[in-house]
């Protein structure tokens, strides 16, 4: 008996490749398939999201075939050790706790999850209601996964209004946070200090010059403007941050799954308090969904199964995110650190080399700028880009109703002319005209796009990510690949560490030698 994994793939690979035209037409029931309505609330009120992965190649064969890899993989057993608090993060020997953060969990997990929120709660509203003085302006600093969260969902909840002024700054580079404080008041200005290991050079640097320019513009007691969200608590202390406004959170949470902690601080303040919440109850939903569902029935599961087809058999190395939605102009950066960070490994979760590509480069923008931009090799380029759309039904704007008319019409005419191809010539013979279509795009449709529907799109995301791990057999929770970069930058700033000469070169031009 050989190795029922590389057997499943095998089977994968050996499958007759229909076109998507094929696959239409010789399935009427296609779309009933494919084209999943996953509720948010009890009844049809609380929204919904439709998952229309018809687009994609997957047909029954592929199905049946990836659901054998992924027993074969024990897919279930991993995602049982995922959503009870298990080590599985097995490099670094500890749990991914971050679905407790939304109440799924292991028990103790979720209770501490739960008290930490509340104690979070408190401090939003004190803030809120002026414990601090008047505060218009927040500048969180943070990078990574202390970032690119609450910038996504601050950017998509709080477009009409926001309670507190958030400015998000990642760079090192000065201009970033220069241009934060060219926009905020010091007066009634608040910093976050977002790190989960709170020694991150650029976070502590960009801290630095937020407490110094608070003090330039008059502020007497800058530290007591600061919040810290962090999983090293005592090293927030020791900076100078008063206890009562350190938020911790788990070590078990993973930087870039983060959002849902009080990393997630400068959410509820912009946000309010209760739209965080129900951005945690949008994700609880997708949690359940995917501990509750098997095989092609689990939405982020099947939505793996495409993205390892076309990635492994189809040779493509990169997956392309739409959003046809200004509100979500910042999850394509989301999804690429999400995705990258996590399954960019070249060894198994046991260090034996990995048999193939574990996840395509993910890339993506807003459409309709896309279109033009980008969509022309996606037509007519001779790489094979699986394309992700994401829009929502309602509209985020008030115009008329032609706006989102034309932008909903044009998403759902990307994806009808990827699959159809054809010929703009009046003959149907120019070469430069010519389409070859069959390319394949999933559509997450939105009813609204509101917290809950967030929270459920993000989480939909972190567990497709952690779905392509297991059918991989990689650790999607370490990211030993960032390190050695880290490293070699702070050897350079404490004078010291051996370079190349072309290294050398580039630092004695920059005066930095
Ligand atoms: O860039 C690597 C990384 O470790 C990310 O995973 C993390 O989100 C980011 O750095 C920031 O780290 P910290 O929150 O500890 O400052």
């Amino acid at each position: 008996m050989g190795d029922p994994v590389d057997a499943a793939w095998d089977r994968i690979a050996a499958l007759p490749r229909p076109t998507l035209a094929e696959l239409f037409d010789a399935d009427p029931a296609r779309v009933a398939r494919l084209f999943t309505r996953f509720p948010l609330g009890p009844d049809e009120a609380g929204g919904g999201i439709v998952f229309d992965w018809s687009k994609t190649h997957l047909d029954e064969d592929l199905l049946a075939a990836f659901e054998q890899l992924a027993a074969a993989r024990d897919f279930a057993g991993k995602r049982r050790q995922l959503l009870t608090g298990a080590r599985i993060n097995s490099t670094e020997g500890r749990a991914a706790e971050h679905t407790a953060q939304r109440g799924v969990g292991a028990e103790t997990s979720v209770e501490e999850a739960a008290a930490l929120h509340a104690r979070m709660r408190m401090l939003v509203e004190a803030i809120h209601q002026g414990a601090f003085g008047e505060v218009r302006h927040l500048i969180h600093i943070g990078i990574g996964g202390s970032a690119l969260g609450p910038k996504l969902a601050i950017d998509a909840l709080t477009r009409d209004l926001a309670l507190v002024d958030c400015h998000v700054v990642s760079n090192i580079d000065g201009l970033a946070l220069e241009q934060a404080f060219a926009a905020c008041d010091p007066a009634t200005t608040m910093v976050a200090v977002a790190s989960k290991t709170f020694t991150t050079i650029e976070t502590m640097t960009n801290a630095e010059s937020a407490l110094r320019w608070l003090a330039q513009n008059g502020v007497a007691d800058p530290y007591g403007r600061v919040v810290a969200l962090t999983a090293s608590p005592e090293k927030a202390v020791a900076w100078g941050v008063d206890e009562t406004r350190v938020l911790p959170f788990p070590e078990s949470v993973g930087g870039r799954y983060s959002l849902w902690s009080s990393i997630g601080f400068p959410v509820a303040l912009a946000a309010g308090p209760d739209e965080f919440e129900a951005m945690l109850a949008g994700a609880r939903a997708m949690d359940e969904h995917f501990r509750d569902s098997e095989g092609r029935a689990n939405l982020p599961l099947r939505a793996a199964f495409a993205d390892l087809y076309y990635t492994r058999v189809r040779g493509c190395q990169t997956r392309a995110v739409f959003a046809y939605d200004e509100r979500l102009a910042l999850l394509p950066d989301y999804l690429q650190q999400l995705e990258m960070e996590s399954n960019g490994k070249r060894v198994t979760a046991d260090g034996a080399p990995v048999s193939g590509p574990t996840a395509p480069i993910t890339w993506g923008g807003v459409g309709t700028d896309a279109q033009h931009a980008v969509f022309q090799l996606l037509h007519q380029g001779t790489h094979l880009v699986p394309v992700d759309f994401i829009a929502s039904i309602a509209p985020g704007d008030t115009l008329e109703p032609a706006h989102h008319a034309i932008l909903l019409t044009n998403c759902f005419a990307q994806g009808a002319a990827l699959m159809a191809g054809g010929n703009m010539a009046a003959d149907g013979k120019d070469p430069a005209r010519a389409f070859p279509g069959d390319r394949p795009s999933a559509t997450i449709l939105c009813d609204d796009l509101d917290a809950a529907t967030l929270g459920a799109l993000i989480a939909f995301h972190e567990h497709r990510t952690f779905a392509a791990a297991v059918l991989t057999g990689i650790n999607p929770f370490d990211q030993f690949g960032v390190e050695l970069g880290k490293q070699m930058a702070n050897e350079i700033a404490a004078g010291g560490g051996s370079f190349d000469a072309g290294t050398r070169a580039l630092l004695d031009a920059a005066g930095l030698g």
